[in-house]
């Protein structure tokens, strides 16, 4: 559409002008906000971006590579890729209380990320330093640093928002989307040639499944939970409610699978099994202050629960969360 396309033209203008000849660097998460922010500064000045992506190993299944195949791949945008998973799985060893597996997450991140700029900023070997940090915040980020956060006065879980990097890199700060809301960062992702099934994509918390394994994290839960996880994920993408036409994916706010390292006893053909639980966990909410547990087609519940124990050696039993925020989360951690 028309305005989106003049929105665009504006914005690219801007950033062009902002950033003259010189070269930015961009922390992408896979996230709707980095991802839009990095097609849009792409847009603008091409190769003068580099993108830094900090895999954490605690992804969703494949998305590493769907970031790589997206950003690498389609825009032809310089991505570089840090597998830090060995790293972060090693700090998170033996550690199960949940802020504490937040804190590792969030500080390991920024210390990999701050790594990685560090060598891009001092340049060499004919490729110039850069002097731009950009970032993906996005309008309500902006009010909520301002102030409106003090409201609450309990912190019930910490966010990892990277906050002052700039500074610390001795970087200045790009925000091409500092005025936008995330409707109108979605539509503009989309405009900008991303794929509706990412830019309308459910929230993912940055500590990513090291929250939806309960207590001490290791990659055999991981590992399980992404499978189970991206079968529920299609199942919710391939179900459509009647009534609406709208897939039960659209339909629900946020949905996921928890890996629960506790086992039950099962049986399978004529052998018993002894294997983990998952719970599957499904909301409708506007603001994700309170939440509704959603109201899934019991067909769904039922594909998904046969597909994971049968696909999904290694677990064999699948519950389905039924409270509501509060007083229970959305996360379980
Ligand atoms: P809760 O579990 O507190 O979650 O009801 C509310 C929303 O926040 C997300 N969430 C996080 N996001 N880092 C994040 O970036 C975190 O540590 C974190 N913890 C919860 C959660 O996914 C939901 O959308």
């Amino acid at each position: 559409d028309w305005i989106m396309k003049d929105h665009i033209e504006e914005a690219v203008a801007k950033i062009r002008e902002q950033v003259g000849d010189e070269e930015v660097i961009l922390g992408l998460s896979g996230g709707v906000d980095s991802s839009v922010a990095a097609a849009l500064i792409h847009r603008a000045i091409g190769d003068q971006l580099t993108c830094v992506f900090v895999d954490h190993g605690l992804l969703r299944l494949n998305e590493g590579d769907m970031v790589m195949d997206m950003f690498e791949g389609k825009l032809h945008a310089k991505v570089i890729r840090v597998d830090a998973s060995d790293l972060f799985l090693g700090k998170l060893a033996g550690v199960s209380d949940p802020e504490a597996k937040r804190k590792i997450i969030g500080g390991e991140f920024v210390t990999v990320f701050k790594q990685e700029a560090a060598k891009l900023k001092a340049g060499g070997n004919g490729v110039k330093g850069a002097t731009f940090l950009a970032q993906g915040t996005i309008y309500p980020d902006v009010i909520e640093s301002g102030g409106a956060k003090s409201k609450k006065a309990v912190t019930i879980k910490s966010h990892h928002n990277v906050g002052g990097l700039p500074e610390q890199l001795g970087l200045k700060l790009l925000e091409p989307l500092r005025d936008l809301f995330k409707d109108e960062v979605r539509e503009l992702g989309v405009a900008l040639g991303l794929p509706p099934e990412m830019v309308y994509r459910h929230p993912f918390p940055g500590p990513g499944l090291g929250v939806r394994i309960l207590g001490e994290v290791k990659k055999e839960y991981a590992d399980l939970l992404r499978r189970a996880d991206d079968i529920f994920i299609q199942e919710l993408r391939n179900f459509r409610d009647e009534a609406t036409g709208k897939t039960w994916y659209d339909l629900t706010s946020q949905a996921f699978t928890v890996f629960l390292p506790v086992k039950s006893v099962g049986v399978m053909g004529d052998g018993r099994t002894y294997d983990y639980v998952v719970a599957l966990r499904a909301v409708q909410t506007s603001d994700f202050m309170t939440a509704d547990w959603a109201e899934l087609p019991y067909a769904l519940l039922k594909k998904v629960s046969s597909r994971i124990i049968n696909e999904v050696r290694g677990i064999n039993r699948v519950t389905y969360d039924v409270s509501s925020k509060p007083p229970a989360t959305i996360e379980w951690e």
